[in-house]
Parts: structure tokens; sequence; C-alpha cells
């Protein structure tokens, strides 16, 4: 496991990261209710889940959620949240750039927010089952400050996330400056792509 990015993460939660901001991804509740995916909740997984907010809002909508994320501070936050149906979700410590253990053709919906990792990225096609949906949203570079990530390290250029993705299903792509539920001005790219059949 990489112990500087543990570490980092790890006393970022301890330090509040994060506190304030337990609303689940408006794209990705947006996107959701535009799915029949609702009707018959699967199997789902979230890329580095962080304090769980986007677990929490998918175990309440039906689904059972693999929630993987390298810092154990941020996961014991998660549990103790709280949220309802946690039963629904199965949280597990990983760094899933170093060792990712992820089953594969298994999933009906993997989610990817707000954490950069393009190797990891251009692989998790094959966790899904068929017919399943890969959402993603990124932080984006930006030409004004905007909030997130100081550093371009941690946000995407504009078009990487469709270049990186090019040879899968893609339907729906969107980039630009959106405001996030607490009123925060933040650059994103967004993407989903849907597993052939
Ligand atoms: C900006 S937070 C995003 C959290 C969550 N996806 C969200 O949108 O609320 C980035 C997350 O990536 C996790 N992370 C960083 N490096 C990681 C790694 N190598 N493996 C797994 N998780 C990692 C951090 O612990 C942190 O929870």
């Amino acid at each position: 496991m990489s112990n500087k990015d543990r570490e980092k993460w790890d006393l970022r939660y301890t330090e509040g990261a994060y506190a304030q901001r337990g609303h689940p991804s408006a794209f990705l509740v947006e996107w959701l209710s535009q799915q029949n995916l609702l009707s018959c909740p699967g199997a789902a997984l979230d890329i580095a889940c962080g304090r769980g907010r986007n677990s929490h809002y998918l175990a309440a909508q039906g689904f059972s959620v693999d929630a993987l994320d390298i810092s154990a501070v941020g996961l014991r936050l998660a549990q103790v949240s709280n949220a309802e149906c946690t039963s629904r979700i199965n949280w597990q410590q990983q760094d899933l750039i170093e060792h990712p253990s992820i089953p594969r053709d298994n999933y009906q919906l993997i989610i990817m927010f707000r954490f950069v990792a393009p190797q990891l990225l251009v692989t998790l096609a094959n966790f899904l089952a068929p017919g399943g949906y890969l959402v993603v949203e990124e932080h984006m570079r930006w030409h004004a400050t905007v909030a997130g990530p100081a550093s371009d390290k941690f946000r995407v250029a504009p078009g990487e996330l469709a270049s990186l993705l090019m040879d899968q299903e893609v339907i729906f792509h969107q980039e630009g400056l959106f405001e996030d539920p607490d009123g925060v001005a933040v650059a994103l790219s967004r993407i989903v792509v849907r597993k052939r059949c």
C-alpha cells in the first residue's frame, strides 16, 4: 500500500476534510433518476469512496455497494455516519493504484468521483457486468480559480476522459463550470460509459 497516500488522506480526514459535504453528487442523483437501474438495483462499486457520500446514496436506492478507499480513517468515518442502509455497504481498505483487487464482470454500476487515476480508469469496464454503467466525474483544469485541487495533477484536462475511454461506448459526456449542492463553483468533466452486452 502506498503509505504516503494513505497517511496524507488519513490526516486530511482526521482534520475534518469533507465533514460538511455529505451530500451525494448532484450528477449521480440526476443521472440515476433518468435510468431504469433504480427499478432493479444490483451490485455497485464506489471507487475511492472517501467518507462515503455516494455509497450511502446508492445503498439508500437499494444497491449493494462495495466501497473502496485507501484511507482507514475515511472508511471509519463513513461507517459511523448517520446514513441509512449502511448494512448494504461493504467497506474495504484498498490501494487502488498499487494493488487493486476487484472482481471482473461483476457490477451493474461503477462510480469514480473526484479521484484522478487514469491507469485505473481505463481498466474499470472489465469489472462491469455486460450492459453495466461506469459513471465518472472529475475536477477539470480551468482558466480561472475554482474550488477543488490546487494542483493540475489532480485534475483532468478538457477532453481527457473521452480520450481515455474512446474504446468504450460513451453514452454521455459533459464538461464545464457547475455549482455543487453547497453552492461552490467547480469545473468538472463527466462521462458515462455503457459496457456492451
Ligand atoms: C477527493 S476524495 C473523493 C472521495 C469521494 N469519491 C467523493 O467524491 O466524495 C479522493 C479519495 O481518494 C482516496 N485515495 C487516494 N489515493 C488512493 C489510492 N491509491 N487507492 C484508493 N483510494 C485512494 C482518498 O483516500 C480520498 O478518499
